[in-house]
């Protein structure tokens, strides 16, 4: 949720910020500004919408060449998304410029007293207070550090901050609370960004900063002190992937491209956690297997696709471990006075590791005692650095808002959580673990298979384009892969889409049944339950006979749903409970492919950012 970027060295600042802000463009593109450093003087240019907007301004009305910089990509929140409100935001006298991501709760009594002091305050937004607040300190200190910290002190709410001073040309100053905010540092020059993806094509060598810490960037190092000024630890690391990683590498989209990397990273989420006879290694959980052993309840929190992984962990956690496993979502958890103490392990789902809601989440259940593991996909951000222990998954930079291959990874790392559980636990048996392994272990070829009959797929998505209404029916696994398909299409192609269960469509939702009206089926395997099996099939015939058009995702070999699909897609057999790791990946196509004949931003949709930073 909005992206910054800030640069002190000897390179273009400008081209450097704006390549950064390419990046970083999926965190939000309401508007974009830049603000860079030149002979003693800030100058700054600002536009409403995507960031090829700046862009033409910038060739329009050319910024003068400068070696410190900060630039900004919003997601709005105070203020519509106006040139008037995007950032960088200045002092009325335009000496410092700051960008902002996330949201200061005590903007409104800030913003009255520099009123009362006589300051002029143009925007809608709340980080215009900080402006000018630091201003002031700065006309007292002389010295943006201090100043920032001065001003982190008085702020309530999360945020991250860069800003430059016109008095202290060759600094960046960058602070954080409860927001991501990572330092790159180059050779004669550094970087201050939301996601290392902003400097990568500069260097790997990467600082996460703590809660509550100020930096200041110099050509020749950064200092890192708390809000306090006592100086502090940042942790350093090596970013893992490369620039090539974050680009669309010949894809269409963004979307594309992840989607057809899932194979691999499903490969990469089971790289190293498996030994060699076939047991499961996750050396990174870092909770005791004596401390596993006394838990009695699992509780997953999560927000939307990660919280559909998160529900079909529920099936595999019970089904391996026999604890009980309740998920909810993230943002209504800690409001419900959940029930939570030492002996529940609490597991966030998380790719980006910095959506608020589950952040908060995971710090109401440490604040009860529980032990928190956390799924994540970015190495650094906030919500693996306070849980007791982390499982990585190993997809890559997910750079499309709507969620892919971080979803595919999500459920491995909760099958992996799921079996090493109730290998700990006793619950499963060494072979029973090392088979259901060996199943995993087949799944990225799958997938593979899967992608390779995508185009009946795309066809049929383009002869929907039209429509307004899709539903999704699932059961069991199948009931969350309804969901996510839902999701997906909601988000990506502005259709109304819902899933349900299919079992629960007789209890009201079948009168939204009309002659035409498409509706996805997810069918189990016949070789599982087939209780389960034959009662979707009987599902299915009760929507078509009310006139539906059944589009069945059912596994190859499965003839007993074939009188009834008007399409039918096929699936190679997994089985049950991993099934939504191939089920997945036609909806993924056909909500990709909707999104794009309806002429929508397949990797942008509209009103959404990627890493969802506010509550
Ligand atoms: C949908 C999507 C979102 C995220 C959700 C949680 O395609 O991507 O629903 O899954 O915002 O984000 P993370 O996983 O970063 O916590």
């Amino acid at each position: 949720m909005c992206g910054i970027v800030g640069y002190v060295g000897p390179q273009s600042a400008l081209d450097v910020v704006m390549a950064g802000l390419k990046r970083l463009e999926y965190r939000g593109y309401d508007s974009a500004g830049v603000a860079v450093l030149a002979d003693g003087q800030l100058a700054a240019a600002k536009k409403a919408g995507k960031l090829v907007n700046l862009e033409k301004e910038l060739a329009e009305r050319p910024l003068p060449a400068g070696w410190t910089g900060i630039g900004h990509t919003r997601w709005a929140t105070h203020g519509a998304p106006t040139d008037a409100n995007a950032h960088p935001h200045l002092d009325n006298a335009g000496r410092v410029a700051v960008v902002h991501n996330g949201i200061i709760e005590n903007f409104a009594e800030l913003r009255g007293e520099l009123m009362e002091r006589g300051h002029e305050l143009t925007s809608e937004t709340d980080t215009e207070v900080v402006a000018h607040l630091l201003a002031e300190e700065f006309s007292a200190t002389a010295d943006l550090a201090e100043a920032m910290r001065l001003v982190c002190r008085r702020l309530k709410g999360a945020f991250t901050l860069v800003a430059m001073h016109a008095d202290e040309p060759d600094v960046v100053v960058g602070a954080r609370r409860n927001s991501p905010l990572v330092v790159g540092i180059g050779d004669g020059e550094a970087f201050l960004a939301s996601d290392v993806a902003a400097f990568i094509a500069h260097t790997r060598s990467a600082l996460e900063l703590g809660q509550d810490q100020v930096v200041e960037l110099r050509r020749d190092g950064v200092t890192v002190t708390g809000f306090d000024g006592r100086p502090a630890e940042a942790r350093a690391f090596t970013v893992d992937w490369d620039a090539a990683a974050a680009e669309k590498g010949g894809y269409a989209s963004f979307m594309l491209k992840e989607i057809a990397e899932q194979p691999k990273a499903v490969f990469d989420t089971l790289l190293g956690r498996i030994d060699a006879e076939g047991n499961l290694t996750l050396d990174e959980v870092r909770i005791s297997a004596s401390e596993l052993r006394e838990m009695d309840k699992v509780v997953i929190v999560a927000c939307g696709t990660a919280f559909h992984a998160g529900l079909i962990a529920k099936y595999a956690i019970e089904h391996f471990t026999r604890i009980p496993c309740e998920v909810e979502l993230a943002s209504e958890f800690r409001y419900r006075d959940p029930i939570l103490d030492a002996q529940t392990l609490v597991i966030a789902i998380s790719q980006s590791g910095e959506t608020m809601d589950t952040l908060m989440a995971l710090r109401h259940a440490r604040e009860q005692g529980s032990k928190v593991l956390a799924i994540c996909n970015t190495n650094g951000s906030t919500i693996p650095r306070e849980s007791d222990a982390v499982l990585y998954t190993h997809a890559g930079p997910e750079v499309a808002v709507a969620s892919t291959k971080a979803f595919l990874t999500q459920l491995v790392a909760c099958y992996l959580v799921a079996l090493y559980l109730g290998q700990v636990r006793g619950t499963k048996w060494g072979d029973e673990v090392r088979a259901v392994v060996r199943d995993l272990a087949q799944i990225g070829d799958a997938v593979e298979r899967v992608l390779g009959t995508m185009e009946p797929v795309r066809q049929l998505a383009r002869s929907l384009a039209d429509r307004n209404t899709v539903l999704f029916l699932g059961r069991h696994v199948g009931y969350p892969v309804a969901l996510e398909g839902a999701l997906k299409l909601k988000e990506l192609a502005y259709m109304h889409a819902e899933g349900f269960a299919a079992g629960e469509l007789k209890h009201g939702p079948i009168a939204l049944i009309e002659e035409g009206l498409p509706v996805v089926v997810v069918v189990p395997s016949p070789r599982g339950r087939s209780l389960l099996h034959d009662k979707i099939v009987s599902n299915i015939q009760e929507i078509r006979a009310r006139g539906a058009r059944t589009i069945v995702i059912a596994e190859e070999g499965d003839e007993a749903v074939v009188p009834y699909a008007d399409h039918l897609v096929r699936i190679p057999p997994t089985p049950t409970l991993l099934q939504p790791l191939v089920a997945t990946v036609p909806l993924q196509v056909f909500a990709c492919e909707l999104a794009t004949v309806r002429g929508n931003a397949v990797d942008q949709p509209r009103n959404l950012a990627k890493s969802v930073t506010v509550e």
